[in-house]
C-alpha cells in the first residue's frame, strides 16, 4: 500500500483553497493515487451542522476533520483538507495529531479576497451582517511554519497546483 498523507490547506476565505484542492486532486488521480477531499463548507454541512464560528466551535470543527483525515490517511489515502484554520494553535494541534502532515498556506491579501468575493460573504461581513467573519471581524493568524506557500496573487491556479504536486513528488508521496 502506498503511503497516505494529509495535505492541509489554510488561508482566508476566497484565497483559493477549494480551487487548488480540486486541481491537486485531478493531478493526483492522473498519477494513480487514492485521494479524498475534506472541504470546510462540505464538512460543516455533514459533520458539523451544530457548529458556528466561535473560537471553540472552529476548533471542534478542525478536530472532527482531523479525525476523519487520520482514518483515511492511515489507509493509504492522500487527504486534501481545505479549512480556513485561522489560528496557529490549530495548526500546531494538526501537526501533532497527523503524521505525515503537510501544511499549505494559500496566501492572498485580504484586499484581493474582498475583490474576488466568491460567495458575496465579504460584502455582507463588511456590512456587519456576518458575525466573526475571518479577516473582517475575526482573526487570521499567518502560519509560522508552512511546508508550502502558494501566493495566489503571484501565480496562476495551475502553477500553484503544480507547486504542491512537485512537493508531494519530491517527498515520494506520488
Ligand atoms: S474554520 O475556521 O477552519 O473552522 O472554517 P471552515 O470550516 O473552513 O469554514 C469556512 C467556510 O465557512 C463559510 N463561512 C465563514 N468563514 C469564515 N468566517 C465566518 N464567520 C463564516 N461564515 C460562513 C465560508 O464559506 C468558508 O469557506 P471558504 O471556502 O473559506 O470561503
Ligand atoms: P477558498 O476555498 O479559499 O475560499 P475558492 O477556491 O473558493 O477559495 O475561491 C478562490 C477564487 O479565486 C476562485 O474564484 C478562483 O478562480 C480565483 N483565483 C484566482 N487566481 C487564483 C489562483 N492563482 N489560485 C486559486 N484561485 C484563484
Ligand atoms: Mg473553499
Amino acid at each position: 500500500m502506498s503511503a497516505g498523507v494529509t495535505v492541509w490547506f489554510t488561508g482566508l476565505s476566497g484565497a483559493g483553497k477549494t480551487t487548488l484542492c480540486g486541481l491537486v486532486k485531478a493531478g493526483l488521480i492522473a498519477a494513480g493515487a487514492r485521494v479524498e477531499v475534506l472541504d470546510g463548507d462540505d464538512v460543516r454541512r455533514h459533520l458539523a451542522p451544530d457548529l458556528g464560528f466561535s473560537r471553540e466551535d472552529r476548533m471542534k470543527n478542525i478536530e472532527r476533520a482531523a479525525f476523519v483525515a487520520r482514518l483515511l490517511s492511515r489507509n493509504g489515502v492522500i487527504v486534501l483538507a481545505s479549512f480556513i484554520t485561522p489560528y496557529q494553535s490549530m495548526r500546531n494541534y494538526l501537526r501533532q495529531e497527523l503524521d505525515p502532515y503537510i501544511e499549505v498556506y494559500v496566501r492572498c491579501s485580504l484586499k484581493e479576497c474582498i475583490r474576488r468575493d466568491v460567495k458575496g460573504l465579504y460584502r455582507k461581513a463588511l456590512r456587519g451582517e456576518v458575525p466573526r467573519f475571518t479577516g473582517i471581524s475575526d482573526e487570521y493568524e499567518e502560519p509560522v511554519n508552512p511546508d508550502v506557500t502558494v501566493d495566489t496573487e503571484q501565480c496562476s491556479k495551475e502553477e500553484g497546483a503544480r507547486l504542491i504536486l512537485d512537493f508531494l513528488r519530491r517527498r515520494s508521496f506520488i
